[in-house]
C-alpha cells in the first residue's frame, strides 16, 4: 500500500484527533526514519522526545525480546525482577529514595499529585491544592488538563477538574501570592517543553524550593520530557542547584516502550497499600526496556552527548537567526530541547517545507520550531539539519 493509501484507511477507521504530518513512518534507525515509499528523513522528533537513544537500538530492542520470551505481564499481585531492578537503578542514579511506574507520563503525574494530596492531608492540616504554570503541560486525563496551564486544552472539558491553580511560570510572586492553607504542592516542569521550550530564569527553581521548604509545600519536578538526559544531564534538575521532593518521568524512559514513573524522597514517601495501582504499570516488559535504556545511557554518557551536541545546535540556530533575521528572531532552549523563533507564525510551512527536504521537526508554537532530536546524533546530523531547514525556509518565505 502507499502512504495515501495508508491515509484513506485512516479517515476511514481512525478518530480524527490528529492533523499529521503526511507522512507514513515504516522503520528506523539511530536518528533517521523510513517512510512506505523508502524516503529517509533524519528525525529531530524522536517520538516526541522519546528515542533518546535512537530508534531501534539494539540494546533495547534485545531486552525487549528477551524479556517478550520469557514473562510479558505478571500484575503487581507479585514481585517481578526487572520492576526491582529499574527501581533501584533509578533511585541509585538521581536524588530520589523511591519509586512507582505507571504507563505515561500522564499517569506519573496523576500518581505524583495523589502522593502530593495524601502529604497535605497528613501533614498540611488537610491541604488538597496544587499550584502549577501557565503554558505549562502535564498531560490529557481530566486532571490533567486542569494542572496544564493552557486554555486551549482546558475549554473544551469543563468543568475542569478541581484544586489547581496556574499561575505565570517563572515568577516566584505569583506562586507566593496563590499559595493559601489549601495548598499541598507546587508542580512545574524544569522547562516547559510543549509549552514553547520556555527556559526559567536563573533562581526560579531555587526560589521555588526555598517557598516550598518554608511553607511545607512539596515540590514537584514534572521532568517527563526534561528528564533520561534531554538537558545535557541525567536529571534537568541538576542544573538548577536544587532537588524536588517528587519527580515525575515518561518519554525518553523506555526509549519508545511505553513507561513512566514517579520517585520521591523518603520524608514524603506516604502511600500505602491500596492508595495506588496499575494493571500495567511496572509491567515487566516496559521496566526490562527501561532498565536497558537507562543502563546504556550511563554506560555511554548519552547525557554528556546532549550536553556537547545542544552547544552545538545552539550556536548553529543562533548563527542560523542572525543570517535570516527579521523573519527569525533567535533560538532558545538547553541541551537537545532546542527552539528557533520567527516573526510571523510561519513555523507549520517551515516544517512541512522541511519534511519534503528530509528533516523531521515540530512545530511547537506558530512562531517556533522545536528540535529534540535523539540525544546520540553528531555534528554532523546537526550540520544536515540546518542545511535542510535552510533549504526549507528559502522555499517556504520564497513571495
Ligand atoms: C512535561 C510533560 N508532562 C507530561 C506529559 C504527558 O506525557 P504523556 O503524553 O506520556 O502522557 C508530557 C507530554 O508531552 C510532557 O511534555
Amino acid at each position: 500500500m502507499t502512504a495515501t493509501d495508508w491515509m484513506a484507511e485512516e479517515s476511514a477507521y481512525y478518530m480524527h484527533t490528529f492533523n499529521r504530518q503526511p507522512i507514513v513512518v515504516e522503520r528506523g534507525e539511530g536518528a533517521r526514519v523510513w517512510d512506505v515509499d523508502g524516503k529517509e528523513y533524519l528525525d529531530f522528533t524522536a517520538g516526541l522526545a522519546v528515542a533518546n537513544l535512537g530508534h531501534a537500538h539494539p540494546a533495547v530492542a534485545d531486552a525487549v525480546s528477551a524479556q517478550a520470551r520469557t514473562l510479558l505481564q505478571m500484575s503487581n499481585l507479585y514481585y517481578t525482577t526487572p520492576q526491582l531492578e529499574l527501581a533501584r537503578l533509578l533511585v541509585e542514579n538521581s536524588c530520589m529514595d523511591k519509586a512507582f511506574f505507571a504507563n505515561s507520563g500522564t499517569e506519573a503525574n496523576e500518581g505524583a499529585v495523589k502522593l502530593a494530596r495524601k502529604h497535605g492531608r497528613l501533614h498540611r492540616n488537610g491541604a488538597q491544592g496544587i499550584i502549577t504554570a501557565l503554558n505549562s503541560f502535564h498531560g490529557r486525563t481530566t486532571a490533567m488538563i486542569a494542572a496544564t496551564g493552557q486554555p486551549a486544552y482546558q475549554e473544551a472539558w469543563l468543568p475542569l477538574a478541581s484544586g489547581f491553580t496556574n499561575v505565570p511560570y517563572d515568577d516566584l510572586d505569583a506562586v507566593r501570592d496563590a499559595t493559601t492553607d489549601d495548598t499541598c504542592a507546587v508542580m512545574v516542569e524544569v522547562l516547559q517543553g510543549e509549552g514553547g521550550v520556555n527556559v526559567p530564569t536563573e533562581g526560579y527553581l531555587k526560589g521555588l524550593r526555598e517557598w516550598c521548604d518554608e511553607q511545607g509545600l512539596l515540590l514537584i519536578f514534572d521532568e517527563v520530557q526534561t528528564g533520561m538526559g534531554r538537558l545535557g544531564t541525567l536529571w534537568g534538575y541538576e542544573q538548577s542547584g536544587v532537588e524536588p521532593d517528587v519527580m515525575t518521568i515518561a518519554k525518553g524512559l523506555g526509549n519508545g516502550v511505553p513507561v513512566g514513573a514517579f520517585l520521591c524522597k523518603e520524608r514524603c514517601n506516604v502511600l500505602e497499600p491500596g492508595d495506588h495501582g496499575s494493571t500495567f504499570g511496572g509491567n515487566v516488559l516496559a521496566t526490562a526496556a527501561a532498565a536497558a535504556t537507562l543502563r546504556c545511557m550511563l554506560d555511554e554518557d548519552v547525557p554528556g552527548n546532549a550536553a556537547r551536541v545542544g552547544a552545538y545546535l545552539r550556536s548553529r540556530l543562533e548563527s542560523f537567526a542572525a543570517e535570516r533575521a527579521p523573519v527569525t528572531v533567535g533560538a532558545r532552549g538547553t541541551g537537545l530541547l532546542q527552539a528557533l523563533l520567527f516573526e510571523e507564525p510561519i513555523a507549520r510551512e517551515v516544517v512541512s517545507a522541511a519534511n519534503a527536504e528530509g528533516v523531521l521537526l515540530n512545530p511547537v508554537l506558530p512562531r517556533a520550531i522545536r528540535f529534540m532530536p535523539p540525544l546520540i546524533i553528531s555534528e554532523a546530523d546537526v550540520d544536515e539539519c540546518i542545511e535542510k531547514l535552510d533549504a526549507a525556509f528559502v522555499k517556504a518565505t520564497a513571495g
